[in-house]
């Protein structure tokens, strides 16, 4: 069957917006999604008094529904802060593009992860690092239920998280040992906290 896209992800997948090379970016990121092996580059231009994103671009070798969240993302971003730009989740990107496939959420937070790599990289040494539980479920909400296509965390399965001083992260987790897909999520969230520096050690524990 084919995939159901809207109005607005047909037209920003023909028409993309804000896609090329800023040739003196003052930071680029290349994010890969580890859900298709796609990845996305995203390029910024900053204006160092105000903060605000002056110009922004991408290229996308992924398909047509990363083309259209980059293109709607890029769109949004253009003029905000980057502390404004922080804020925008994938849903809010979704969203605006009138919906996306549930097979193809992850997609969209390809293009988000890209967007935030960029931004963390242009913040590089300036911001002081710290790893909060904040960061810790930003991270969690972005791990998809594989089939169903909703994050983890609003699916209710994150039970408990803690971060200690010396950098592990402990987490409890609601799924079932039935659940074909118990070891694939436990998998795909040590592969995300792994590359984060401030993470030292990871505890996931099952209770159910
Ligand atoms: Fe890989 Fe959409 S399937 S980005």
């Amino acid at each position: 069957m084919p995939l159901q896209y809207s109005e607005i992800v047909l037209e920003h997948f023909r028409n993309p917006r804000n896609v090329g090379i800023i040739e003196d970016a003052d930071a680029m990121a290349i994010e890969g999604s580890p859900a298709c092996g796609d990845q996305i580059v995203v390029y910024l231009k900053v204006d160092k008094e105000t903060k605000k994103i002056t110009d922004i671009k991408f290229q996308s070798f992924g398909c047509a529904s990363n083309i259209a969240t980059g293109s709607m993302l890029t769109e949004m971003v253009k003029g905000k802060t980057i502390d404004e730009a922080l804020r925008i989740t994938w849903k809010d990107v979704a969203e605006a593009l009138g919906g996306l496939p549930p097979v193809k959420m992850h997609c969209s937070v390809l293009a988000v992860d890209g967007l935030k790599s960029a931004i963390k990289n242009y913040l590089g040494e300036k911001r002081e690092e710290k790893f909060t539980k904040e960061d810790l479920v930003n991270i969690l909400s972005k791990i998809l239920y594989p089939n169903l296509s909703i994050d983890i965390v609003s699916l209710k399965m994150v039970n408990y998280i803690n971060i200690n001083e010396k950098g592990k992260v402990y987490i409890e987790l609601v799924v079932s040992p039935e659940d074909p897909f118990r070891n694939h999520i436990k998998e795909e969230i040590e592969e995300k906290l792994k590359k984060v520096p401030e993470v030292k050690e990871i505890e996931i524990k099952f209770v159910y």
